[in-house]
């Protein structure tokens, strides 16, 4: 698909479907009062607006660099899109923010079944750059990150992807199932109106924006390529081959859940019926998920490590990702998956136009 242009009333990145090659990174702030912010998210917005526009990002004053980064002399136009994110520690006393937070924003809950380590949670900032080759990636987040040197330090980072189709539709997990099927409608205004953009109840300055919810979500792999295909099957609700519901039909087709009510095709706790029972009281829990694989080698006993990114993006956290995490407490995939790291954020409106820059109307 063709990259989203880099300005608008929301940030475009959000509603765009992932890229083959993604670095998801959570920074500390260093800075100490609301002008240093603001520098930092100025300078910040200059260099992903210059990174996503094309042309050379301005040398970020280190004497005797020219700013080319890692891609050569020219830096033609190189297909990247970003999505900032803020943590709860940017509306504190110390940057006279604490009576702007979003209403739902704080440090994330520990659910059932976490095992959570703390040096993959958390952070003040998070940035998602994604693009179609992993050296053009690596190039912006190395531009980023000597333009703000001294003003906020990486927490944690984790590098991500997608697949291709295989053989058409949507992209698998590194569980071997299409992922990213059902969701909100990205083309119908009113449903992202009521699923993704945060509004009511919320300080002015965030409507427009969104809760980015990210988990680092680890997959026992070992385990599940033990497991029968059937067997995955029904934990999910969906074929392994197609992605269609087991009640029938495509890979875009409904569960059809009135046909089926004792769960005989997709199992009452299958991982889609419990997540989404299609009932009128859980549509507005409903949100956009945007999910990343990762790979981060092998941990110390030799096994594979390896999950998902798995992104959220809500307009009322609790309403949304909350409830539906809860609702999927103890369903039958947790066996294989464990939840490592991650944290609520909220991503501000977009970038209007050249004069303006990320979180303006908040600071
Ligand atoms: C659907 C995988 C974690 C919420 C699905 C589907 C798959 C999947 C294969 C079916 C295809 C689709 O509609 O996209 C996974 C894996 C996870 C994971 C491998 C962890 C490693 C989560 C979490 C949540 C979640 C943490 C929310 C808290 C949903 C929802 C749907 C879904 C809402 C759509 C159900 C529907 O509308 O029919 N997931 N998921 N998933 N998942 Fe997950």
């Amino acid at each position: 698909r063709p990259i989203l242009p880099f300005h608008g009333a929301h940030q475009t990145a959000v509603l765009g479907d992932p890229l083959p090659e993604a670095t998801i990174v959570s920074f500390d702030l260093l800075v100490s009062n609301k002008a240093e912010l603001t520098g930092l998210l100025r300078t910040l917005t200059e260099h992903v607006r210059a990174l996503i526009g094309g042309g050379v990002p301005t040398p970020a004053g280190i004497a005797g660099t020219d700013g080319s980064g890692i891609l050569g002399p020219s830096a033609p136009r190189h297909a990247l899109e970003a999505i900032l994110a803020f943590g709860p520690g940017v509306f504190t006393e110390k940057f006279g923010l604490a009576d702007a937070k979003p209403r739902r924003l704080r440090p994330m809950d520990t659910f059932p079944n976490d095992q959570l380590d703390p040096a993959w949670c958390g952070g003040d900032l998070l940035l998602t750059l994604q693009g179609y080759e992993r050296d053009v990636v690596t190039n912006a987040l190395r531009d980023v990150c000597r333009a703000t040197r001294g003003g906020m330090q990486i927490r944690w980072k984790q590098d991500g992807f997608t697949s291709s189709p295989k053989p058409a539709g949507h992209p698998r997990n590194l569980l071997g199932f299409k992922d990213g099927i059902a969701g909100p409608d990205t083309g119908n205004a009113a449903q992202v109106g009521e699923l993704v953009w945060a509004g009511a109840g919320e300080p002015s300055w965030a409507a427009g924006g969104t809760y980015y919810v990210m988990r680092r979500i680890r997959m026992l792999v070992e385990f599940w390529d033990r497991v029968s295909t059937s067997e995955q099957e029904r934990m999910f609700g969906r074929r392994k081959d197609s992605g269609a519901p087991l009640t029938g039909g495509g890979e875009e087709s409904l569960p059809n859940y009135s046909n089926d009510p004792n769960g005989n095709a997709i199992p009452l706790d299958s991982h889609i019926r419990v997540a989404n029972p299609r009932t009128p009281e859980t549509a507005n829990s409903q949100f956009l998920r945007r999910g990343y694989s990762y790979d981060a080698g092998v941990d110390a006993v030799g096994n594979l490590d390896m999950g998902l990114m798995f992104g959220g993006f809500n307009a009322d956290l609790d309403r949304q990702f909350v409830a539906v995490q809860k609702r999927l407490v103890d369903e039958p995939l947790v066996d294989y998956i464990t939840p490592v790291g991650g944290s609520y954020f909220f991503a501000p409106p977009g970038v209007r136009d050249t004069t303006d820059f990320y979180g303006s109307a908040l600071l």
